[in-house]
């Protein structure tokens, strides 16, 4: 990696290449939880542009540039009345759809405000999250994923922020080497472990957490779907049966992975500039509907409201005790598995020099998307910008553990993934 498409990788600003590609795709902007309340406006950074989101009182959704087009002050403290968002330096009304709805410094009469527009964006709001489309081209329908298409009763969207750029976090996710070094508790009490590692691996009796402490080691492919590309890891445990764990890379900056057997995880990686990023997670149910007062409980305590800003972090040293290491955790930051991993995407520093790194054969999931990101870098095109011309067309995506005695290993995931769907109701069946 030169440093060259080092930087072409990491933007995301307006114009650049990667901002280009990220455009390409519909983007989380805010949880609908933070349009709560009585005056629901919030100011968004996304991708490096500065925007407002309101709701007005039709219940209509607006997604602003945040400076006024009058004279550039800060609309993120306007005033939510009259059907739009109102600037409170001289009264210029705003609509959801950046209309200018009134100039009233101007005297009576006045047409002023129709020659008048604000930037705005599209915005849809689903199961959680408001998602906002930034591109040049007409917005498309959301994808057909599981998350988008599953009953709200059947998802819990959440979000944190990390002080990195966006890559690092989404090379995290595509990794399924990491997961049994960065997440291996060492004692041997598995009930006192977090929900991913006290599943068992499918019906075979064995926690997951005891697999990968004691099959670390994985045989990992990356396969090309239409959306990204599917990760299979196989851990062969102690050669009564064969672990197949199914995570995907969704093209350019979400994965999909198995949380327990009922339950996966849909996370997006979204810049908010080159140094900071936020995850957003859709947790969808396969069964029960989701608990999300029980969720949003274990994972408030851990942000600082209102922009989710992580509490530990460099500043703290991820809450590193050298004592814990020694004896409960492969880290020594405690059991949430997502410190551990935000330790692993911010301790590389805001923007990660790859010029000094060294990928090995167990980096298939990162490797296969550099070269499909700077693919579309160089040459964003419907070949190249996966699943884009077609999103509503997009399927799943299978994200889970099986395990089998025999040695089609695709079957087996397949058809435990099959019969997880069949059973929903809402969860079409995955061709690809
Ligand atoms: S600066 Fe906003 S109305 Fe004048
Ligand atoms: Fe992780």
């Amino acid at each position: 990696m030169d440093a060259a498409d080092n930087r072409l990788l990491t933007e995301s600003g307006p114009g650049t290449p990667g901002g280009t590609v990220l455009r390409s795709y519909w983007q989380p902007a805010a949880l609908t939880e933070e349009l709560a309340g009585e005056r629901p406006v919030v100011p968004v950074t996304l991708l490096g542009e500065e925007l407002v989101l309101f709701r007005n009182e039709l219940g209509e959704l607006g997604l602003v540039k945040r400076a006024c087009p009058h004279r550039g002050v800060d609309l993120s403290f306007g005033r939510l009345e009259d059907g739009g968002l109102r600037c409170p330096f001289h009264g210029w009304l705003f609509a959801p759809d950046g209309r200018c709805l009134e100039t009233p410094a101007e005297p009576a009469g006045s047409t002023f405000h129709t020659r008048v527009r604000i930037g705005c964006y599209p915005v849809v709001e689903r199961n959680g999250i408001v998602w906002a489309w930034l591109g040049d081209a007409p917005a498309p329908p959301l994808p057909g994923f599981d998350c988008f298409v599953a009953p709200s009763r059947q998802v819990f969207a959440f979000k944190g922020m990390w002080s990195c750029n966006w890559l690092q976090a989404h090379e995290v996710g595509i990794d399924p080497a990491h997961a049994a070094f960065l997440h291996r508790f060492l004692d041997l009490d598995e009930e006192a472990y977090g929900l991913q590692f006290r599943a068992m691996v499918a019906d075979t009796g064995v926690p997951v957490v005891k697999l990968m402490r004691e099959v670390p080691a994985a045989t990992i492919t990356a396969e090309p779907t239409g959306y990204g590309f599917r990760l299979r890891a196989l851990r062969d445990f102690h050669g009564q049966f064969t672990h197949v764990r199914i995570s995907n890379c969704i093209f350019p900056n979400a994965i999909a992975i198995a949380m327990s057997p009922t339950m996966t995880i849909m996370q997006w990686h979204v810049p908010i500039d080159d140094v900071r990023c936020y995850w957003y997670s859709m947790f969808v149910s396969y069964g029960d509907p989701v608990d999300a007062a029980t969720l949003r409980a274990q994972r408030i305590d851990q942000v600082i409201l209102p922009e989710y800003r992580s509490r530990t972090g460099v500043h703290d040293r991820w809450g590193f005790d050298a004592r814990e290491q020694a004896t409960a955790t492969y880290t020594g930051m405690g059991q949430d598995i997502n410190v551990h991993d935000q330790w692993a995407v911010e301790s590389p520093g805001a923007i990660y020099d790859r010029t000094d790194e060294h990928l090995s054969p167990a980096d298939v999931g990162i490797r296969t998307h550099r070269r499909l990101l700077l693919e579309a870098l160089r040459n964003p095109s419907p070949a190249t910008l996966i699943g884009a011309a077609d999103p509503a067309a997009q399927r799943g995506p299978a994200a889970i553990d099986a395990a089998t005695t025999g040695t089609d290993y695709d079957a087996a995931w397949r058809a435990a993934e099959a019969a997880r769907r069949a059973a929903t109701g809402w969860a079409p069946a995955i061709a690809d």
